[in-house]
């Protein structure tokens, strides 16, 4: 068996994970910075690239240790190229090099976002897959994926694993952050994503309600933009300022939900795909999970979602999305720089 080496310093995780070139996750560790940051609402850049400079080296030696592998076991070594901070790609793409030159591996360059979709096709060695079948050699190509992270809103088309057609993007702000921003708003904390879904749980979606932006251009009817749902809340919290947190939040998430959603099954239905994945930071939301599911299946579609500790950042799966690249070995040059504005989207052969 061969195992692959992940390492992911995109942004404010330091992250480093063996997985086996089948899927399965021997180790995923993560450092994270987030009680740092929380203390200024926001990731700032600086800051990360000096604790992942602080966490780099132990975080993959713990990541080695815990799968009981050395560097003699690792075949290849993939780090995260792009999108993200600059300073703090660096780190990790450093450290990948530098492990790739001393022990003469293979190097392998991955897309952020392509590693997200990923997420769906690792899996835990000791609980195994959660839906078997569902490994890279055997991703049930065509299918589409609704990314949804803290920078980045899109939906994509893999015709094949590898290859992504981007069929709808947001034009404004990403979900997460407009999450993050909701929960700024409402003076909850950082981040905001998980703690606005939360309290969404507990508040009632109907009590007031937030119009859905619609963007009519035939050539970008998949697209969204969530800035002005944002802006919505903000008005609302200001005209209202007594109205209950938890039904601002139920109310926000209920069209988020639907606006994704909308898009994504409208787009499964014109390019007629059996399979949807979720995937980024996002995924980990309660009910745009309950929600895709259940309206795929309605439309007699299959939903697919990472499990929950695998949808915010990791290196799992980013050793998972340079499975397939290992095996028509696209291997990167010790060379390469960090690409801090990687689009995923079509023409780009990752
Ligand atoms: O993918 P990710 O870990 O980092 C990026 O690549 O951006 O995504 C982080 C984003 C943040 O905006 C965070 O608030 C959001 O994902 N997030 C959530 C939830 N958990 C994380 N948003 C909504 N509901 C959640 N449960
Ligand atoms: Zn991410």
């Amino acid at each position: 068996m061969d195992y692959i080496l992940g390492i992911e310093t995109s942004c404010d995780e330091t992250a480093a994970a063996v997985v086996d070139t089948s899927g399965l996750i021997y180790s995923n560790i993560i450092a994270s910075q987030i009680d740092t940051h929380k203390d200024y609402g926001g990731v700032i850049p600086e800051l990360a690239s000096r604790l992942h400079v602080e966490a780099i080296n132990i975080t993959i030696e713990q990541a080695l240790q815990k799968a009981a592998k050395t560097m003699t076991d690792i075949s290849a070594i993939a780090v995260t190229q792009g999108p993200g901070l600059l300073g703090a790609l660096l780190i990790g793409l450093q450290a990948a090099k530098t492990l790739a030159y001393i022990h003469q591996k293979p190097l392998i360059a991955v897309n952020h976002l392509e590693g997200h979709i990923f997420a769906n096709f690792v899996a835990d060695k000791h609980t195994g897959l959660p839906e078997p079948g569902g490994r890279p050699a055997q991703a049930p190509c065509p299918f589409l994926c609704l990314i949804v992270s803290g920078g980045h809103t899109q939906i994509v088309l893999a015709p094949e694993a590898g290859v992504y057609q981007t069929v709808g993007q947001t034009i404004d702000d990403a979900a997460g952050e407009a999450y993050d921003k909701v929960a700024r708003i409402l003076q909850l904390g950082y981040p905001g994503g998980p703690l606005v879904d939360r309290l969404a749980q507990s508040g009632n979606p109907d009590a007031l309600k937030f119009s859905k932006a619609r963007i009519r251009a035939p050539e970008s009817e998949f697209d969204f933009s969530f800035s002005g749902l944002k802006t919505s809340v903000l008005n609302y919290h200001r005209k209202y300022p007594e109205a209950k947190p938890a039904d601002i939040c139920a109310a926000f998430q209920k069209t988020a939900v639907d606006m994704l959603l909308e898009n994504t099954l409208a787009a499964a239905e014109l390019y007629n795909v059996q399979h949807i994945y979720l995937a980024g930071g996002v995924a980990a939301n309660h009910t745009l999970r309950r929600t895709l599911t259940a309206e795929s299946a309605k439309q007699g579609r299959q939903a697919h979602i990472p499990e929950l500790a695998l949808c915010t950042d990791n290196a799992a799966m980013i050793a998972g999305a340079a499975i397939h690249k290992w095996q028509k070995k696209e291997f990167a040059g010790l060379n390469i720089q960090a690409r801090p504005g990687w689009e995923l989207g079509y023409g780009t052969r990752l």
